[in-house]
C-alpha cells in the first residue's frame, strides 16, 4: 500500500512518520526536494498545473490525500479519476471558500457567525450597517495564520480594508468576543464509523496559534460538536480526519472554519493521544481500523513561529518533546513545536511556562 500526498510541509512530513511504521508507503508531490517531508519521505517532483506529471503520481501510488485546502479542484479531479481521493472532491471544494463553508453550516444547522459575500464597496457598507462593527474582513479563499484579514473597528476602517483586501473575493463577519476558541479533531473511516478526539482549546496570537492545550473538559459542548461534526461528515460523505474550529460565546459553539485534514491544535496527538491524528488519517485512508482517540494525560502544545527555542533546553523538562520541520527560519512562519504530556495539570503548567523562558 502506498499512499500519495499532494504537497510535502510539515504535515506531510507527520503523516509520513506515522505510515511508516505501520507499513505504509508514502510519496509526496511537491515543486521541489527541500521540503519538510522530503527529509523522511520520497518526494514526486511536478506541479499541480502540468497534467502530465499529475497523471504519473497517480500511477504510483494506491490512494492520494491532501496536506492543504488551498490547491486546485481541477487538478485533484484529474488524479480522482485515476487513483481514490479522500476527503472527497466536495469536501476539499466546500473548505476553500469560507462563504461556502459558512453556506453549509447553515444548511446543516450548525450556529455560525454573521456573514455576508461582499464584492463592493457598496457590498461593504451594506455590510457593517446592517451585521455591524466590529467586523473581521477576510478573503473568502487561500487564508491561513490570520493572512488576509482586516480588522474592522469603525466606519472609517472600511475605505482602507477595501483597498487592501479588495481585489478579493471577501466575506465579512462580525467580531466575536469570544471566551475562547476550540477544536475538535475528527477520524471516520471506510465503513463510516467515527472516532473524536476530546475537544482541545486553542490560544492564537495575531491570527496565528501559538499554544493548543487538551482536553478542554466540558461534556455538553464536546456532545454538541460532535453532533455538528457528524453533520459535515456525513453531507461531505468524508474519510480521514477534519476539524471544526469554534469560538466559544456565552458557553455555546459558533463554528468558524473546516480544516479538511490533520490540524496544527492536534499535534500533542503524536504524544498525548491513544493514537495520532496523523496514524489515524493514514489508517482511515487506508482502509484500515481507526485507532482510540482517548487522551492519555493532559497536553499541550506550542508551536516555535520563527524561530526555533533553544533544543538542549527544552528536552530538560520532563516530558518535553521537540519537533523541528527542517525549514528555514522566517518571520512568523511555523519552524515546528514541542509537545508536553503530564499527569500532573499543574506541573504541566510550569513546563508550558518554563518554554516561555528558553531562549531561541
Ligand atoms: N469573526 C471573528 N471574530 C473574532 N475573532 C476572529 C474572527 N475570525 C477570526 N478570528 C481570529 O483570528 C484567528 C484566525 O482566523 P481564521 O481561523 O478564520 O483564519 P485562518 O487564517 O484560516 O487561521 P488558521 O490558519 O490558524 O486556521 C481565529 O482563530 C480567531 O482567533
Ligand atoms: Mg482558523
Amino acid at each position: 500500500m502506498k499512499i500519495g500526498i499532494v504537497g510535502a510541509g510539515q504535515l506531510a512530513q507527520m503523516l509520513a512518520l506515522a505510515a511508516i511504521p505501520i507499513g505504509i508507503e508514502v510519496l509526496c508531490l511537491a515543486e521541489d526536494n527541500t521540503k519538510p517531508a522530503a527529509t523522511v519521505t520520497d518526494i514526486f517532483i511536478g506541479e499541480l498545473n502540468s497534467p502530465q506529471k499529475l497523471h504519473e503520481f497517480a500511477e504510483h501510488v494506491d490512494v492520494i490525500t491532501y496536506e492543504n485546502e488551498n490547491i486546485p479542484v481541477d487538478a485533484i479531479r484529474s488524479l480522482a479519476e485515476i487513483v481514490p481521493v479522500y476527503p472527497s472532491i466536495k469536501a476539499l471544494q466546500t473548505t476553500q471558500d469560507r462563504l461556502l463553508e459558512k453556506q453549509l453550516f447553515d444548511r446543516l444547522n450548525i450556529p455560525t457567525v454573521k456573514y455576508a459575500a461582499i464584492d463592493s464597496m457598496a457590498d461593504l457598507q451594506q455590510a457593517s450597517e446592517h451585521i455591524g462593527l466590529p467586523a473581521v474582513l477576510k478573503t473568502r479563499r487561500f487564508g491561513y495564520d490570520g493572512k488576509g484579514q482586516y480588522r474592522l473597528a469603525n466606519e472609517d476602517d472600511c475605505q482602507s480594508a477595501w483597498k487592501t483586501l479588495g481585489e478579493h473575493p471577501l466575506i465579512f463577519e462580525n467580531f466575536i468576543a469570544f471566551e475562547t476558541e476550540v477544536s475538535l479533531i475528527s477520524a471516520r473511516d471506510q465503513l463510516g464509523n467515527t472516532h473524536y478526539y476530546p475537544l482541545i482549546e486553542n490560544m492564537h496570537k495575531d491570527g496565528i496559534l501559538r499554544l493548543s492545550y487538551a482536553p478542554w473538559q466540558n461534556n455538553t459542548l464536546q456532545a454538541q460538536a460532535e453532533r455538528y461534526a457528524q453533520r459535515l461528515l456525513d453531507e461531505l460523505d468524508y474519510i480521514g480526519v477534519m476539524t471544526i474550529e469554534f469560538f466559544v460565546v456565552n458557553n455555546q459553539l459558533l463554528a468558524n472554519e473546516i480544516a479538511p485534514r490533520v490540524h496544527n491544535s492536534g499535534h500533542w496527538t503524536i504524544n498525548g493521544a491513544a493514537t495520532s491524528q496523523f496514524e489515524n488519517h493514514v489508517r482511515a485512508i487506508s482502509n484500515l481500523a481507526l485507532g482510540q482517540t482517548g487522551c492519555l494525560a493532559p497536553s499541550a502544545m506550542i508551536n516555535m513561529i520563527g524561530e526555533l527555542n533553544d533544543r538542549d533546553e527544552v528536552l530538560k523538562i520532563p516530558n518535553a518533546h521537540f519537533y523541528d520541520y527542517a525549514k528555514s527560519p522566517r518571520p512568523n512562519r511555523k519552524l515546528g513545536h514541542i509537545n508536553l504530556v503530564d499527569h500532573d495539570k499543574k506541573r504541566l503548567q510550569a513546563s508550558i511556562d518554563k518554554i516561555q523562558t528558553i531562549k531561541c
